[in-house]
């Protein structure tokens, strides 16, 4: 049975094997999927005692995203943009190949998920680190109106838009503080990792739109901070767990070759929160 698993330090918490034990089923793929506890000093090492083991991909989490991105031998378009990688497919012949699955999964959630087409629409993204920087490139690929990185540090936004303005129409993509943030958006996407110490990113409330879709890429039992601050002024509020289920179905995509329907993953790993 070909063997998958996914690094990360800490680890325990992981819904991730849960996830692809659902999916496995689901598609009648046989294959074994696992947590691995990779020592802070010792990735490179454990991802190829993983290999020997006979691992065919992996899933790579916090904090080991960027020593991926170094480790790969390949990277596809999407793990260059974000330059981070969240997915490993290692090949016969010692390859190993990085890609970021989190921006499409991102994305998946919102279009097919929350039914909300990002073309045309004006899209807020909070933050500028990691997290915001993979989900860059397939916002752009949507082709919205406007896409605004707000952060705090208002020179991380701008790298952004250096790196990415080439790929986007004219006028399209911007950079500013939150104090700086002007108008309403229709989507609004808290990147930030904020809402790990339970803190709000101090957007303008008259940044949402009416009806505006303002997703947290934190999940947990109870909306997010951001969560609440978003409802309480006409927004709709989502967590991250589609986007968690989502960047797992690509990955599985990815080493599979077949889609797994995301629905019923989610609804299952949501009664459990
Ligand atoms: P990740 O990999 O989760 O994106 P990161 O690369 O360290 O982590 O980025 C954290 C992001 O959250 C940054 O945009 C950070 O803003 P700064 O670049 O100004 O540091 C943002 N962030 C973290 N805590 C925040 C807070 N309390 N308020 C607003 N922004 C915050």
């Amino acid at each position: 049975m070909d063997k998958y698993c996914v690094f990360g330090n800490p680890i325990a918490h992981s819904k991730s094997p849960e996830i692809h034990a659902a999916y496995a089923a689901q598609t009648g793929q046989p294959l074994a999927y696992e947590k691995w506890l990779a020592p802070l000093d010792g990735f490179a090492a454990t991802v190829q005692a993983f290999i020997a083991a006979g691992g065919k991909g992996a899933n790579v989490t916090v904090p080991f995203k960027l020593e991926a991105h170094k480790l790969a031998t390949a990277l596809t378009v999407r793990a260059q943009a974000a330059g981070a990688v969240n997915t490993l497919l290692f090949g016969d012949d010692g390859s190993i190949t990085g890609d970021n699955t989190d921006g499409a999964g991102l994305v998946a959630d919102i279009v097919q998920n929350a039914g909300v087409p990002i073309s045309g629409k004006r899209v807020l993204l909070l933050g500028a680190g990691g997290a915001a920087r993979g989900v860059v490139l397939p916002i752009l690929e949507h082709r919205p109106a406007a896409l605004v990185i707000a952060n705090r540090t208002v020179a991380t936004a701008e790298a952004l838009v250096e790196q990415f303005g080439a790929l986007a129409g004219p006028g399209v993509l911007s950079a500013c503080g939150y104090a700086a943030v002007q108008g309403a958006y229709d989507i609004i996407i808290n990147a930030t990792s904020a809402s790990l110490s339970a803190d709000l990113p101090p957007v303008p409330a008259g940044a949402f739109a009416p009806g505006a879709l303002a997703l947290d890429m934190m999940y947990g039992a109870q909306p997010t901070v951001f969560m609440q601050f978003a409802a309480s002024h006409g927004a709709v509020a989502r967590d991250g767990l589609g986007m968690l289920v989502e960047q797992a179905a690509e990955a599985f995509h990815l080493w599979r070759g077949v889609r797994p329907q995301t629905g019923p993953v989610l609804q299952q790993l949501r009664a459990k929160l």
